[in-house]
């Protein structure tokens, strides 16, 4: 099966005008912690309701986790396909995947087996190195999974906007967790805007992802420009990212 998506990537344009606006949505306890492991379950209920009700209102043509958040969301165990050609490494797009808003997941090393086409109706779409084997891109094409390729071995996000944006037209992305993902775009000066959700909890487990997980480097300097107080005492920060 050839993909739909053959031309060569543009790279100026897609760093420009293709590329989606980010806004990071993420909910937290007040010391960053975002793994309701050791939260009360009715907390964890409270905000996961809020999160999804500002999740909609941000109105994204698609969200986008990191590879372990998205494993989450997978169903059984792995079912292997073998390929039976070589597929080219560009754009494909599942015969069902017409419209948004996507689901996407940054998967480099190809270890994620989903076994479903869409998460709550959204079509996934992963992005890829070029490393990836045929047999799982076969897999990924036997199971309507759409995919990008943004690098050689390791994944170029801004590469990765720039065809979301050309291929699948999002204009504007959710980047919802975890903090590895997060972190990745935040390192890189991807993220435009951030709604931050937080729970009246403090948590302080040692380990735990957090809000942005990466290596040391310079701190971002945000604009805030709002701040609700909504039910159950959580507060909503909404930043620019300057
Ligand atoms: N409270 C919230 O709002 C919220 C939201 C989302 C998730 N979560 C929680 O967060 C936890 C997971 O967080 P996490 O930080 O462990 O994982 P994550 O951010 O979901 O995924 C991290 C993985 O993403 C891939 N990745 C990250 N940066 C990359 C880059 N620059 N290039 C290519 N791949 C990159 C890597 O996959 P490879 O290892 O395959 O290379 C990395 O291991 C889960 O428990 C989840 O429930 C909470």
């Amino acid at each position: 099966m050839g993909g739909r998506f053959s031309r060569p990537l543009s790279s100026e344009r897609l760093e420009g005008e293709l590329k989606p606006r980010v806004i990071m949505h993420m909910g937290s306890s007040i010391d960053g912690r975002i793994v309701p492991e050791h939260w009360p379950d009715d907390l964890t209920e409270q905000l996961t309701e809020i999160y999804e009700g500002i999740h909609e209102a941000l109105g994204g043509d698609a969200w986008c986790v990191g590879r372990v958040t998205m494993a989450d969301f997978a169903e059984g165990e792995p079912i292997a396909a073998t390929a039976m050609q070589a597929y080219a490494r560009t754009t494909w797009k599942a015969p069902t995947a017409n419209a948004g808003p996507y689901a996407v997941a940054v998967d480099r090393y190809a270890k994620l087996h989903m076994n479903i086409d869409n998460i709550n109706g959204d079509p996934i779409v992963m992005i890829l190195s070029e490393d990836v084997s045929d047999d799982h891109l076969a897999e990924l094409q036997r199971d309507g999974i759409s995919y990008i390729f943004a690098g050689a071995s390791e994944i170029d996000l801004s590469l990765a906007l720039g065809v979301l944006g050309r291929d699948f037209g999002i204009r504007t992305l959710l980047l919802e967790g975890g903090g590895g993902i997060n972190g990745s775009f935040l390192a890189s000066g991807l993220i435009d805007e951030i709604s931050l959700l937080i729970l009246p909890i403090a948590d302080g487990s040692a380990g735990m992802p957090t809000t942005f997980d990466r290596p040391a480097g310079d701190a971002t300097r945000l604009l805030l420009k709002g701040v609700d107080r909504l039910p159950h005492d959580v507060l909503h920060l909404r930043y620019d990212v300057m």
